[in-house]
This record gives C-alpha cells, structure tokens and sequence, in this order.
C-alpha cells in the first residue's frame, strides 16, 4: 500500500515536472486567429460604420501567405456570441482540420479555441471562411485570402489579391439588413448585396505603374452573386483556376465569369497611359460595364510591356486518370421558386412541398434535402469517380466539392481545368470527374450559401 503510495506520489510528481519542463515549449502556441465583433467602413464615407464579424478585427480578414509544403497552424479564439469553424477552402486538406461543424468538427462555443494545424500541398490562391451556419458568418465578414507560395513566383512586379463581396446593408443605417435566412433569399438567387466591392470596401483602389506587370488574385467571396468580370486599360492572361495551374497562360478576352467561392489568377500588364485609369469592370444589372476596382496609372514601371507570361509550375496530383473505367454517379438539383420540390427527404422522411417549405427547406440534390445518416456515395481510397450533375431548377449553383479538386468531362470527352467549385446552369447537365485521394467525408454543396442552408448541401465520405 504504502509501495503504491508512494508511487503514485512519484507519478503525481513526474507530470508535474514534465509540465514545468513543457513550459518553454508553449512559445509554441499557434497564433491567434480571433473571431469577433469589429466596426468597419464599408459603405462611402457619409454613412455610418458596419457591424461586422471578422477576424482580428478585419474585413477581410488578413491575407494568410504560406509556402507550398508549409504548413499552418493557427488558433481560433472565438470571442463572438455564437459558436462557430475555419474552413480554410481549396486547401486538399486532412480531414479533421476542414472547419465544417457537425461533420469534421464541433462548433467552438463561444469564448473557446480550436487549434488548426495542417499541411498545404498546393500553391495557389485559396480563402478561408467560417463554416459553422456560413449563410450568415460569412455574409458578416468571417473570410479572408489565403495564399499558397510557389517556390518560385511567376516574374511580375506585384502580387495583389482582390478579395470581391458584396453586403446587403439597410440603406438608412448601413447595417446589415435582416433576418439572413429571409424565406426569398433561400428560395430564389441567394443573398445578393446592394452594395459590391473588394477589399472590405465599396471603393477598392489599386494604383498602378504603365506597363507594370501584377498577378492578380481574384476571389469572389459573395455570398450568392455571381460576378462577370472585364479587364479595362489591362492586358492579361489567365494563369490558375481555384488555385490550381492551367498548362498554358490563357488571353483574357471578353468576360471573366467568377462564381462564389471561385478564383482566378490574374498577370495583367498596364497598357492605359500614365494619368489614365486601368481597372476590373464588372458587369451591372443594366447590363452596362461599370468600374469595380479602380487602377489610377502614375508614372512608369518599363518602357515597354514584357513577353507573354510562363505557365505557373504544375501541383502535384493534377491527372483524372481511369475515366473509362470509373464509378458513375448522378445527381440531380431541383427545387427554388418557380419549379419548387413536389416532395424530398428530409430528416429522414419524405416531405412534400408544404412541410418542407415550413422548415425553411427548399432545395434537394438526388432526392436529399440537406444532411444525411449516410453519405450520397461511398469511395474507394484511390478510386476515380464521374458525377453527372443535371440542373432542374431556374437558378445556378455554384458546386463546391471539399478536400479534392475535380475536372469537367466536357462532352467531347476532353477534360477542363482542374476547380474545386463549377457554376452549373439550368438545363445545362454537367460532368465532373475526381479522383477521390483524400480520406475523410468531405461536403458537396452549392455555394450559394443561402441554397447551401436550405436543402444543398450532401457528403461524400473516401475511405
Ligand atoms: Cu467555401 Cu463548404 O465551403
Ligand atoms: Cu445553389
């Protein structure tokens, strides 16, 4: 007895001398990444300060760098009153650290942490949102870019990242306008601002050189707009899709199409003349071209523009191999006003329209509205899968997919650039083939965060 005793006193004393030792280590600590209230100037200047939910008190949050092979790790504090998650998007990630409440995760309570530590294995431009009721963090300002590092950057002479949102803000008060899960955002196109900018602005501003050369890194973080982009007083080429290399820079001509969550990697060269103003127009609901960001030309950056750019350096696992022989999968979106859901599962009962439409649900993808037990497909570690994907709604999605990118199986057979998000249209059946390399269950969802919260939303899980 006293042997044990005194043995236990011995273990009692060993941690506690184990603990001490282990002090100098928590210099360690990964760096906070606090979630919490903030005011920002979105909106001109005449108007009040906005309520925001941001990280460290920025909108958007600060740009994240990180070398490819790095890894990070950060700390969520959550100092906001709701529980919510990071989500750290693109990033072929392991699967505990994907942010997603209920599915990867917990919710961290409020005044709680979580620590995110985790490998990034592809340069690029990725973001990072909150994912915990994402409809309304994200419409709030929990998002921010985050950036992969080549090893060796592309030649250009600045490297800017233009995060574009858009906020639907009350016109007297310039807060956001409320509730965020009103019955005709669900229903109908989403949560689309009425007031569009980049940056945590509404008037983003980028000076710039005659013939600077600038990366560019377009991230539409909107929660539901769909934003149709045009280089004015630039010449570019288009160089990475949602992160990942194209084989060969592509020209820019005519519009860039840039669905919510997607990005674009940009080299532009300054073609306006000094004094002029350069810039991204988008286009307005009047169908007119209208200045987004704005690129005011001072002064020289060379006397005359360079040669067309490299491509950037293939990620490893880029190749959708096997797709004669892969598993087939099909899913069908329906749902949203005009076509509406006759009856789905929901909760694990078949509801019709009505009762489906009294819970706030109004979407469903393969018959599924929301979460399930079980997931919409179970995959082999390794194996190749084709998902075909048919629009019967009026409305489009923008289809996200966690933790692997994808390609288009376009009709001719050939395969499109590698994405993690696709803008599907009505009527317009889509393939996407993957190879399911990551363990872990992963979302398939539209990102249309208000679609996502009513009824799209599904996982897949790789085994
Ligand atoms: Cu960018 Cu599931 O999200
Ligand atoms: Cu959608």
């Amino acid at each position: 007895m006293a042997a044990n005793l005194t043995r236990r006193g011995f273990c009692t004393a060993m941690a506690g001398a184990s603990a001490a030792l282990a002090l100098p280590v928590s210099a360690s600590t990964p760096m906070p990444l606090t979630a919490r209230m903030a005011k920002a100037q979105i909106a001109p200047p005449q108007y009040a300060m906005t309520d925001v939910w941001s990280y460290d008190g920025k909108i958007p949050g600060s740009t994240l760098r990180i070398p490819q092979g790095g890894r990070l790790k950060r700390r969520l504090v959550n100092d906001l009153p709701v529980p919510t998650s990071i989500h750290w998007h693109g990033i072929r990630i392991d699967n505990a650290m994907d942010g997603v409440a209920g599915l990867t995760q917990d919710a961290v309570p409020p005044g709680e942490i979580f620590d995110y530590d985790f490998t990034t294995p592809d340069a690029g431009t990725y973001w990072y949102h909150a994912h915990t009721n994402s409809m309304e963090q994200v419409a709030r300002g929990l998002a921010g870019p985050l950036i992969v590092e080549e090893q060796e950057p592309p030649d250009v002479d600045r490297d800017e990242v233009i995060l574009f949102d858009d906020w639907l803000l009350n016109p007297d008060t310039a807060q956001f306008s409320e509730p965020f899960n009103h019955p005709m955002m669900l229903s109908h196109a989403g949560r689309i601002g009425n007031l569009l900018g980049a940056n945590g602005t509404y008037d983003p501003v980028l000076p710039a050189k005659r013939h600077e050369r600038l990366r560019l890194r377009l991230i539409n973080a909107a929660n539901a707009r769909i934003l149709d982009l045009r280089l004015h007083g630039l010449k570019g080429w288009t160089i990475a899709l949602d992160g990942m290399p194209l084989e060969k820079p592509e020209p820019v001509d005519g519009a860039i199409t840039l669905a919510p969550a997607q990005r674009v990697d940009l080299i532009v060269d300054v073609i306006a003349d000094t004094g002029e103003e350069a810039g991204l127009l988008h286009l307005a609901n009047d169908d007119s071209w209208q200045v987004l960001v704005r690129m005011p030309v001072t002064g020289k950056a060379a006397t005359h523009t360079r040669d067309a750019p490299l491509a950037l350096p293939p990620n490893p696992r880029m190749d959708v191999p096997g797709l004669d022989t892969a598993q087939q999968l099909e899913m069908t979106m329906e749902g949203g006003a005009m076509r509406g859901l006759s009856s789905a599962n929901y909760q694990g009962r078949d509801m019709g329209f009505r009762e489906l439409m009294q819970k706030g649900q109004f979407w469903a993808l393969a018959g599924q509205v929301g979460m399930t037990e079980t997931p919409f497909a179970q995959l082999n570690m390794g194996e190749t899968v084709r998902l075909k994907l048919m629009n019967d709604t009026v409305f489009a999605h923008a289809m996200h997919l966690h933790g692997m990118h994808f390609r288009q199986v376009r009709a001719n057979g050939s395969l499109g650039p590698m994405r993690d998000t696709i803008l599907s249209l009505p009527n317009q059946p889509l393939e996407i083939a993957f190879v399911a390399h990551n363990p872990g269950k992963w979302l398939f969802h539209c990102h249309m965060l208000a679609h996502a919260a009513s009824g799209m939303n599904t996982w897949i899980e790789v085994a």
